[in-house]
């Protein structure tokens, strides 16, 4: 025999049972987002590397260690996604999206990818769904977003649910916090992880995410962002917490909430599940108004996030839709049962027949593993039988057995 072939480290295959619940997920996201005015929006799951260099950035993890980059036949730099909001800003600025009414709303689902050490939640090939908001700083943007995420989490029935919210302000003050906790990380520079101590000038920020407990320590005593706002920023960022309270969505203000993306400006949020041990982050993203214009588009502001289906699923309880079913048993006439199935589904019900020669017994067998409410009998005359009931009678033609098996 031939040796078994396995799919790649980190990756998986989605069997139907799953498949079940991704679909039915699949359906409550696209009803949330379409309701709220979210378009679907697709891109190529590879994208120039320069999309996301430029757009996540150089020195965050994702960049500088996960991506799967490779070149094309022609020597051009290609990236799989790891992400999908350059993606997005890459596409908003290449269609002029810029002269549609704005806001620009886009919701998306597909396949990402990150070369991260697999674990439990945390996956090679992964699949996100995401939705974006460009063209307008409105925070009521931001509040809304951050509740439809929610909504979206609860309707999955995600258990022990929190949200995590902060606000990271503009470049500018960016700028001047960075210089201000680089100045208090080189002050305290004998305390930090070898990781933290190597970066203060790349990423300073990043050490809020540290577990390392001397960092730790350090942090606890650097100054917040959150108190050096510009005054419009911390306006913002008031205006989208007013929103969340009249909403009445419990969130938690966390000022050292660090997001492994470059490019986030103003609002940041995550939600997390404490049903996922380390890879607790279901889903999370914030304010990036400064990214298209990155991407070599028009200044223009944006709001998104994005969120993991796998964790979704597996912090939820989400159940696979299914309808009624019908199975069609015979033993001589394939073409009746045949027409009965077309017949049953034409009315829009499921059916399905016996296609591995099993004997009668069998058949009635494996209506039940399937979770049949009728089996249609075919032979001398059409039959019925009621699964629950055990009850059988006879029909006098397939539109009376279409009709008993549907109605
Ligand atoms: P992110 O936080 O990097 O944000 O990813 C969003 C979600 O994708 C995570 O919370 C997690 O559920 C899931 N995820 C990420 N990496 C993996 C992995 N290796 N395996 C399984 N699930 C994973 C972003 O990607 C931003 N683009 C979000 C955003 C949109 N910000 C603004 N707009």
């Amino acid at each position: 025999m031939a040796e078994k072939l396995q799919a790649p480290r980190g990756t998986f295959d989605v069997l139907p049972e799953d498949g079940g619940r991704r679909l039915a997920l699949h359906g409550t996201t696209r009803d949330l987002l379409e309701r709220a005015g979210y378009g679907f929006f697709d891109s190529p799951v590879f994208e120039d590397t320069e999309v996301f260099a430029r757009g996540v950035g150089e020195s965050t993890d994702i960049v500088s260690k996960e991506m799967f980059t490779f070149e094309d036949k022609g020597g051009r730099s290609l990236t799989l996604r790891p992400e999908g909001t350059a993606g997005v800003c890459r596409a908003y600025a290449e269609h002029g999206m810029h002269k549609l009414p704005q806001p620009v709303k886009l919701w998306y689902w597909g396949p990402f990818f990150r070369h991260e050490a697999p674990q439990a939640g945390r996956f090679r090939q992964f699949t996100q769904v995401g939705a974006e908001a460009l063209g307008s700083d409105d925070p009521s943007l931001d509040a809304d977003l951050i509740l439809l995420l929610a909504e979206l989490l609860e309707r999955a029935g995600a258990k022990d649910v929190r949200l995590r919210l902060s606000s990271l302000g503009d470049a500018a003050t960016r700028e001047s916090y960075g210089a201000e906790l680089k100045t208090y990380l080189r002050e305290n520079e004998g305390e930090l992880s070898d990781e933290v101590r190597g970066r203060i000038d790349a990423n300073p920020l990043r050490a809020f995410d540290a577990d390392h407990a001397g960092t730790r320590k350090v942090m606890e005593g650097a100054p917040l962002l959150l108190d050096r706002l510009a005054a419009d920023d911390a306006e913002h960022f008031e205006a989208v917490r007013a929103l969340l309270d009249a909403a009445g969505l419990g969130y938690e203000l966390d000022p050292t909430l660090v997001r492994g993306l470059d490019y986030y400006t103003r609002t940041v949020f995550e939600f997390e599940s404490g049903e996922l041990g380390a890879q607790n982050a279901l889903g999370g993203g914030g304010r990036y108004d400064g990214l298209v214009e990155k991407l070599g588009g028009p200044a223009t502001a944006g709001v998104g996030w994005a969120a993991g289906i796998e964790r979704i699923l597996l912090a939820g309880d989400l159940a696979a839709e299914r309808g009624a079913r019908v199975f069609v048993s015979w033993t001589d006439d394939a073409a009746a049962a045949f027409a009965v199935v077309r017949a049953v589904r034409a009315r829009g019900a499921h059916a399905e027949m016996e296609q591995a020669g099993r004997s009668l017994k069998g058949q009635l067998k494996q209506a039940d593993r399937i979770g049949a409410a009728y089996v249609v009998l075919v032979g001398d005359g059409l039959q019925i039988k009621d699964m629950a009931t055990g009850e059988q009678r006879s029909v006098a033609d397939v539109d009376e057995a279409v009709e008993a098996v549907t109605g």
